[in-house]
């Protein structure tokens, strides 16, 4: 799905200078590397305040922690997406409100978000699925009006633009209260091992979120709030701030292949392609079809008999989990999140994807549908 040793070898130099500088200054733990690519991230991303952690599922629990959420809060989120959302606000005892997803971008729908509010109802976290923001300027709306926190998952879509009504545009992750993103090494922005971070604009709330990752400590073995132990190590930080340089021309070429598969694609009566919303740009962390009237598992069968890496993202939606089965839901509530479950497949989608693969991967994908 992802070819890492590929770009590794098209910034080899750089990076293993800095691996090198790293070890060599043994700062391994919050060196001046973590401090450099946050400053550098802070600006890439017109944000005031980026908090380096330990991964994204620790970013999205301490943004929840940081702003104060208590057991019994209810927090609406999209029932279409990885499970690390509902993972942190079972941990943290908060109560998970399932809501479905519009069948063109799979991003949280805004009339499911408004049905779902209660009294008990304190935040929303919108997850940018697959690169593309979810509509932001509704929901900061609702959020407004309603008087919730907008946690943003922005683990997919770091670098994507969302576009205001009113021309303006600020970067997925630094529009709610407060985003999070993973740097998982196949994410857009990805290191070598585990990393997250989580972005704000609210100084009160930055300082806090630092104290947080840090045991809750603002002053050394001094312990104020209960917190975690979540650091992004100092060799993780040092290849960010290189990947970083790189992330725009990254999602370019990301948007390349993604223009060639929907070139393939288009026209074809059992083939949906990605719909990119008018509010954002796409930064094709996954390239994921609709697939009509197919059989998907020997499809997927057929294409790993080619040698072509196939992916169901996502095969289960979260109410439908077994760990998180709740008797406020039942089969047929979120129909368009169930649909999707059953009928999407990611088709592999990164940097260095040339003609040649494109073409081996969409002739041998459209010799089995038309056939
Ligand atoms: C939407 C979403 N949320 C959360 C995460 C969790 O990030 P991590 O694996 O860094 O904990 C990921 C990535 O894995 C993700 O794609």
């Amino acid at each position: 799905m992802v070819d890492l040793k590929s770009q590794y070898q098209k910034i080899k130099p750089e990076i293993d200078a800095a691996i090198l500088d790293v070890i060599d200054s043994t700062a391994f733990i919050n060196g001046p590397s973590v401090k450099n690519f946050q400053q550098n991230l802070e600006t890439y991303l017109g944000v005031k305040h980026v908090i380096p952690c330990g991964n994204g599922t620790d970013a999205l629990q301490v943004a929840m922690m940081g702003l104060g959420l208590q057991p019994g809060d209810e927090v609406i989120t999209t029932t279409f997406t990885f499970i690390a959302t509902a993972e942190v606000i079972a941990l943290l005892h908060l109560t998970p409100v399932c809501v479905d997803v519009d069948a063109d971008t799979m991003n949280i729908s805004i009339e499911a978000i408004e049905k779902a509010i209660t009294p008990k109802t304190k935040a929303i976290v919108p997850v940018h699925l697959f690169g593309q923001c979810a509509n932001m300027e509704a929901i900061l709306k609702i959020a407004e009006k309603h008087h919730l926190y907008v946690i943003e998952g922005a683990c997919q879509a770091i670098g994507a633009d969302y576009k205001f009504r009113n021309g303006t545009t600020k970067k997925a992750g630094t529009i709610g209260d407060v985003g999070c993103t993973s740097f998982f090494p196949s994410k857009n922005l990805g290191c070598y091992g585990d990393g997250g971070a989580i972005f704000t604009n609210n100084d009160e709330l930055a300082n806090k979120i630092r104290g947080i990752v840090n045991h809750g400590m603002f002053v050394r073995y001094y312990h104020d709030l209960v917190g975690v132990n979540s650091r992004l190590d100092s060799i993780q930080a040092a290849i960010l701030d290189i990947k970083l340089k790189h992330l725009d021309e990254y999602a370019q070429a990301r948007n390349k292949a993604a223009s060639y598969y929907n070139r393939a694609f288009s026209n074809n009566p059992k083939i949906v392609t990605p719909t990119t919303a008018t509010y954002t740009s796409h930064v094709f962390h996954q390239y994921t079809l609709i697939i009509k009237d197919i059989d998907r598992a020997s499809l997927i069968e057929f294409m790993g008999e080619k040698g072509i890496p196939v992916m169901i993202y996502y095969p289960v939606p979260m109410h439908k989990q077994k760990a998180y089965l709740d008797p406020r839901y039942k089969d047929g509530d979120f129909p368009v999140a169930e649909y999707l479950s059953e009928h999407v497949i990611s088709l592999p989608m990164h940097t260095e994807l040339d003609e040649e693969q494109l073409k081996y991967i969409t002739e041998s994908l459209l010799s089995f549908i038309n056939n």
